[in-house]
């Protein structure tokens, strides 16, 4: 036995399943056994006396969870923090805890009341004494760290937990003496995973499986070479023998009805400082502003879900809620990660919400010069379909050409600045890196506004098969409003159309002017042409829906014989090709670009295979458009999303839901999807357009 080692128990005299506040607990009220609690707390007890010296805390009435002592608070020498718990059901055992450190001779230390931290369940040193291992996620506040560093002057290291079954550190991660770590890495984060990775060499890590980890094999007491815990597998055993472990088997089973095993009823209250480590802390804070409609828009949730979820946490520091339908709301909020790389990974997405940084900290956007023609800086910020501004000597300068997953480029001069995608960035040229200095202007629009748009109905929604008419009578009312003002409508189509029988609609469409330019794939100009000149489109007789004998090669045939004029506006002038789409955009000059893709047939001399070139084309086509449809085409329509600037409204219509939900879902009110056949969604709107009236005739479906 190790004399000056000493652990604070508690006896589990209220000890009971009374509330659900973890996975564990959920269905286990009331379920546990007395008899066999006590049976099983003592048999640990007299095991961990065997090996060290167990002083005990007098069990208050009506705080069951109080045997769970290495939730009391943190201990390092002489000072003692005593924990804040996040549940109020806990939350009366900390006048308990506090009295007992200060009985015990400890310097208390207090988080301030709203900052969660739970004790050494939350905090664990690393038995060599370099570090102090703290998790943040469930119960302990990310922003609890710093005083943990100041207050022990410690390096903290933080982990976020992502599985509630672990909702506490030492559920799932327990450091063990000789710089040994035995943890369950599928409770971490990405993240902090790799910290795990860098700190501790892979032949002191002893990872476990989710068997092991689920019979709470981490949530062990660790004295010297000893190491007890409720259960582990005969391979685990084996692993901590090599490490030169003993193994303790105690069964717990009564505890983990509450979420809790043998380290979870201790608490080490011996942890001299070993070595001379001084306070570090890389968790980064900053404050952000949001403006806008925060709640009407549902800004507010999607900011603090996107800090939670990217690993950080969060402090409203004010909320001042617009009083009137059409007053706006402000925001300040304290945003803390991890680490910088973190922080900035957050921050960018914040940044693409609106956010900004308050005015006291606003700088100039920062630039790095590019060395290698292509190739951006690696900390480059990534564009969205947002406006955006950068800072530039003190000025907002506005971003021209606005497109989604681009570089910033800044003049020379600084009075410019441009989205360029990055091939095209250039040697000498200066790109804005980091976070600092850009805001994007999310056009953010009240609960009224919202209700006037054309298509609010469905914001970023997805129809059903019920709502399409409706939605194609908003469609056909902009498409006509449009085209009378001289806008421009872009169509991205896929062969579905024609399949469907939806080329003579989409003609239809093009030749009474309602389509400035025409962007798909190989397909859609060849079935659209082998319908037109063989009735058929992929062998299918497109009047009686059947198979035509030797129909497969038709689509070969119109290749070759398109191949033969060299073009399809040749075919067209020749005489060859007298109808369908492709004919009404070539008669009535409707700019269209065919790009290729690996499974093209032929292809048509049209038929971009130069990829560079086709999204150059695309680029130049979608400039100026205020609509775009995009007809059945996953990839054209993906690639097309992907260059459109916000403002630009689409419709995205697909038979597949999955495909309409990720096409439409821009975060962008002006995206609609429209869930239908698109063959169905072009004869609607075609009789729609024919319904309203106008000062263009409209001409007859061929
Ligand atoms: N012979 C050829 O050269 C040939 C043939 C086929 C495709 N391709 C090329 O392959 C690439 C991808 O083709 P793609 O755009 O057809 O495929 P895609 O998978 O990107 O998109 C097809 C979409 O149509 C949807 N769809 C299917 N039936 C529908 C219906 N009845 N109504 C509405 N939506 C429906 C699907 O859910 C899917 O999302 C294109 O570049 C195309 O040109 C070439």
């Amino acid at each position: 036995m190790t004399e000056s080692i000493r652990f604070l128990m508690c006896a589990p005299d209220h000890y009971d399943v009374d509330y659900v506040i973890n996975p564990w607990m959920e269905g286990n009220i009331h379920k546990s056994t007395r008899d066999r609690a006590v049976e099983q707390w003592q048999k640990l007890y007299h095991i961990i006396k065997d090996n060290a010296t167990v002083d005990l805390v007098t069990p208050a009435k009506g705080w069951p969870d109080m045997v769970f002592t290495a939730n009391a608070g943190l201990v390092l020498d002489n000072k003692a923090i005593v924990s804040r718990f996040f549940h109020k059901e806990r939350q009366g055992e900390e006048p308990h805890f506090k009295e007992w450190f200060e009985d015990n001779g400890f310097a208390v230390y207090e988080l301030p009341k709203d900052l969660p931290f739970e004790g050494a369940g939350d905090a664990l040193l690393d038995r060599e004494g370099r570090w102090l291992w703290a998790g943040y996620g469930f119960r302990s506040e990310l922003d609890s760290h710093p005083y943990l560093a100041k207050w022990l002057d410690i390096e903290v290291i933080s982990l976020r937990l992502i599985d509630d079954r672990f909702y506490h550190l030492d559920t799932c991660f327990c450091p063990l003496a000789g710089g040994y770590l035995l943890y369950y890495p599928d409770a971490f984060d990405f993240y902090s995973n790799k910290t795990i990775e860098m700190r501790v060499p892979p032949e002191k890590r002893i990872a476990i499986e989710e068997a092991d980890a689920v019979n709470f094999a981490c949530n062990a007491v660790n004295v010297n070479s000893t190491v007890i815990m409720n259960k582990a597998s005969e391979s685990l055993q084996k692993r901590l023998a090599d490490a030169g472990f003993s193994v303790i088997q105690t069964p717990l089973t009564e505890f983990l009805k509450a979420g809790g095993a043998s380290k979870c009823l201790t608490l080490r209250v011996t942890e001299p400082r070993i070595e001379e480590a001084h306070a570090n802390v890389p968790v980064e804070s900053r404050v952000i502003q949001l403006k806008g409609h925060l709640l009407d828009a549902g800004i507010m949730n999607q900011a603090l879900d996107l800090i939670v979820e990217g690993g950080g946490s969060f402090q409203v520091i004010d909320f001042n809620l617009g009083e009137q339908r059409q007053s706006t709301s402000a925001a300040r909020v304290r945003v803390s990660a991890p680490s910088h790389e973190v922080m900035e990974d957050i921050f960018s997405q914040l940044i693409d919400l609106g956010a900004i940084a308050p005015p006291e900290q606003v700088c100039d956007a920062i630039t790095e010069t590019v060395t290698l023609a292509g190739v951006a800086p690696d900390d480059f910020y990534v564009t969205t379909i947002y406006p955006t501004e950068v800072r530039v000597n003190n000025n907002w300068v506005a971003v021209q050409n606005q497109r989604m997953d681009g570089a910033i480029v800044v003049s020379g001069d600084g009075t410019e600045a441009r989205c360029c995608i990055l091939r095209d960035v250039q040697v000498g040229d200066r790109v804005v890196v980091g976070v600092d200095g850009i805001r994007t202007n999310r056009k953010v629009e009240n609960r009224e506004q919202l209700n006037k748009q054309e298509f609010s109905f469905m914001g970023a929604g997805v129809s059903s098969e019920r709502r399409v008419e409706l939605v194609v009578e908003q469609i056909a009312w902009e498409l006509r409003q449009i085209r009378d003002r001289g806008g421009k409508v872009v169509i991205t189509a896929g062969p579905v159309v024609i399949h469907t029988g939806g080329a003579k609609h989409l003609s239809r469409l093009i030749r009474d002017g309602y389509v400035q330019a025409l962007l798909g794939g190989n397909a859609i100009a060849v079935h659209d042409i082998e319908q037109a000149l063989m009735g058929t489109s992929l062998g299918v007789d497109m009047q009686r829906g059947v198979p035509v004998r030797g129909g497969h090669r038709h689509h070969l045939k119109v290749i070759n014989s398109i191949r033969r004029y060299g073009s399809i506006a040749e075919a067209v002038k020749q005489g060859f090709l007298t109808k369908g789409v492709m004919y009404e955009c070539v008669k009535n000059n409707v700019p269209f670009s065919l790009a290729g893709s690996i499974r093209d047939d032929g292809p048509l001399p049209d038929t971009r295979m130069d990829l560079i070139q086709a999204q150059t084309e695309y680029s130049k086509l979608i400039e100026g458009a205020e609509m775009i449809l995009m007809l059945s085409t996953m990839l054209h329509s993906i690639g097309v999303g992907n260059m459109t600037p916000a403002g630009v409204k689409m419709v995205c219509v697909d038979i597949n839901p999955a495909v309409v939900t990720k096409l439409s879902d821009r975060g962008s009110v002006e995206s609609v999807g429209v869930v239908t056949d698109v063959g169905l969604f072009l004869s609607l709107l075609v009789q729609q357009l024919d319904r309203l009236t106008s000062p263009y005739p409209v001409s007859q479906s061929v």
